[in-house]
């Protein structure tokens, strides 16, 4: 029998992928939270972190209490590693709060040590999905930049799709300016009417990227619109735990699939 083991397992240290897209409100925790449960059902350790750090809502999602949150490990109030909390399906969460303002905008020592100790965290997972803030600011670009893999969401709205390519577009200056490499990011195409419209909106996208970055962007998965995935939100209860035959469910099983392919994994145990 061959058994697949994932990276930290061996002692590696989990990819960290990093879910944002230029507008608000385009589906980036929907899916963070969603994938999270998934992946964990499929067997994965699976670390989801609320990097939308002063307007958090993972916790909400996910329907767990948080006793401690990322801003308070930050002013030294406890470990980053007291705020992990248990949620459903197995998937953990590091979760942010939601208001204060000082933390909509992070220096960058503050910025370089939480990424330092969730490094250390993630020894302990096989993925860990962050959660980002919408917009172009400063920590949606430095968090990019540290993520080993970046997902853009966006949706069909004309302005989502322009705000996808501006992200784009800061994330490959910042990394100019920085001097830095910074992957081309993947994109999802959430609330799509189907795969003809997510692959004819994302090679439209694509095209600019090309013609502009030199990068091309590709398509990682998409979410059809659903009311299943609405209903799930407002009764606090993932998608991911029910309706398994959905479209929405087979949509994010792809995207848990791609995900699955960014975790090293290697057969490790070769029993008779
Ligand atoms: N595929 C979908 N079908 C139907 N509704 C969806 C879908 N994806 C997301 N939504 C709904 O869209 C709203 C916004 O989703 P969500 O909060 O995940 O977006 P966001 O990008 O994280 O927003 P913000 O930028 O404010 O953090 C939610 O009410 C959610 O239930
Ligand atoms: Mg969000």
């Amino acid at each position: 029998m061959v058994r697949e083991t994932f990276g930290s397992e061996r002692g590696e240290i989990a990819p960290l992928l990093l879910f944002t897209g230029g507008k608000g409100g385009v589906g980036k925790s929907t899916l963070v939270a969603n994938l999270g449960v998934h992946l964990a059902r499929e067997g994965m350790r699976v670390l989801v972190v609320d990097l939308d750090l002063a307007l958090a809502n993972l916790d909400v999602m996910l329907a767990v209490h948080p006793a401690h949150t990322i801003g308070e490990a930050l002013v030294g109030d406890c470990d980053l590693a007291d705020c992990l909390v248990p949620g459903p399906s197995g998937v953990e969460l590091l979760p942010a709060g939601s208001g204060e303002h000082a933390l909509g905008r992070l220096d960058a020592r503050q910025r370089a040590r939480l990424v330092e100790e969730l490094t250390e965290l993630s020894r302990d997972y096989d993925v860990v999905l962050a959660d980002s803030a919408a917009g172009i600011g400063p920590d949606v670009l430095a968090f990019a930049a540290a993520a080993d893999h970046v997902f853009v969401v966006t949706t069909p709205q004309p302005s989502a799709l322009t705000d996808a390519y501006g992200l784009i577009k800061a994330i490959d200056g910042w990394a100019r300016d920085a001097g830095r490499e910074v992957p081309t990011p993947e994109l999802v195409l959430n609330q799509v009417s189907g795969l003809e419209e997510a692959e004819r909106l994302a090679h439209r996208l694509s095209g600019a990227c090309q013609r502009f970055l030199c990068r091309s962007p590709r398509l990682a998965g998409w979410l059809p619109t659903s009311l299943g995935v609405e209903q799930a939100e407002h009764a606090r209860r993932p998608f991911a735990e029910g309706a398994p035959k959905s479209l929405a469910m087979n949509c994010l099983r792809r995207l848990g699939a791609r995900v699955r392919r960014l975790v090293p994994a290697q057969p490790a145990a070769i029993r008779p």
